[in-house]
């Protein structure tokens, strides 16, 4: 459909509001990507804004607890695989937040909502990162639980947004089976690597079945966000699927997961599994988790650290705008 069927030119409402909605809602119905100049509900936009918002800052807060490792990683080759993934992170930071800019807020603003808690990231990334085995924890449980909320939004219904998702998942995949391989490795090693595999095990499995969010009955946003397409599965369908996946993999790994409710449910076609402390769900997302206050500190104070970039970068941007149009001897051929 040509942009201007949908309203194309910044979301404005040229007084006919209801036919703008009818073309949305045919769009999306029909599988087409609404790209950032379509015309979209008001909530639409803040939906996404929020969920795009929460999910980059996830990305960013989420290199803390594994940068705790670099500097101790067993060998070069563990640690050059940890700096390529959580640098991974910090792009998917950037890919989502550029997402999140096409629909007219800032990334300023957005981090300053972080830094001052008023939205959220993943409350995974409030539990401490104890031992190494922790880094394949991470890498098998949270990136695969990512993995399993996001390849379905590659089919998101906003264009920008399913097309970072694309490249998102592609490094998400390395990631999972990074740290499938590095506890793998320590469940073969020695009686201790084995030991502290799986107590990284026990303590990442319950947090990672909250990733998915709160149970289909309690959760706020759902059904909208599956009637815009902007979620193709519930939480609770997720959460099923991720176990699923899980319980054969854990063991290979000869590893188990720490729930002794989990079994194979011949009639329903999938493992049943135990309940989840949603009690700590919540008050980890109340900020009340292990290591809440240390990680907005210190995205509070890398970001503050890294003024100075941000400056040289909108000072150079300025400068080569500056020299486009006009007087390019300005630019003086050093830049
Ligand atoms: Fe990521
Ligand atoms: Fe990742």
């Amino acid at each position: 459909m040509p942009e201007t069927e949908r309203g194309g030119g910044g979301g404005r409402d040229d007084g006919d509001g209801a036919a703008y909605e009818r073309a949305f809602e045919a769009a999306v119905a029909a599988e087409e990507r609404i790209e950032p100049r379509d015309w979209m509900p008001d909530a639409y936009r803040a939906t996404l804004i929020r969920q795009i918002a929460q999910h980059a800052h996830s990305e960013i807060i989420g290199m803390q607890p594994e940068a705790n490792w670099i500097t101790r990683a067993p060998s070069l080759r563990r640690k050059a695989i940890l700096l390529a993934k959580v640098q991974d992170e910090a792009g998917h930071g950037l890919y989502l937040y550029g997402a999140a800019e096409t629909l007219g807020v800032s990334r300023e603003e957005l981090l300053d909502k972080l830094h001052s808690g008023r939205q959220k990231y993943s409350s995974i990334f409030n539990y401490p990162t104890l031992t190494w085995a922790d880094v394949g924890a991470i890498g098998w449980l949270v990136d695969g639980a990512a993995i399993t909320n996001q390849v379905p939004l590659c089919r998101c219904s906003y264009g920008p947004y399913a097309r970072a998702m694309v490249r998102i998942c592609k490094e998400e995949s390395f990631h999972q089976r990074q740290g499938y391989e590095l506890l793998l490795a320590l469940s073969r090693g020695t009686p201790a690597q084995h030991a502290m595999a799986q107590d990284a095990v026990d303590r990442w499995w319950w947090p990672s079945l909250m990733m998915f969010g709160p149970p289909d009955g309690e959760s706020a946003h759902s059904a909208r966000s599956m009637a815009w397409r902007i979620k193709r599965h519930s939480n609770d369908e997720l959460r099923q699927r991720f176990v699923d996946i899980c319980v054969p993999q854990a063991a290979s790994l000869g590893l188990t997961l720490p729930d002794p409710e989990l079994r194979w449910n011949e009639e329903r076609g999938h493992h049943d599994f135990g309940p989840v402390d949603w009690d700590e769900f919540h008050r980890v997302l109340r900020g009340e988790g292990p290591c809440n206050e240390q990680r907005l500190e210190r995205r509070r104070r890398a970001h503050e650290e890294g003024a100075w970039v941000r400056e040289a970068a909108a000072a150079y941007a300025r400068r080569h705008a500056g020299g486009r149009g006009g007087d390019r001897t300005a630019e003086g051929g050093t830049a």
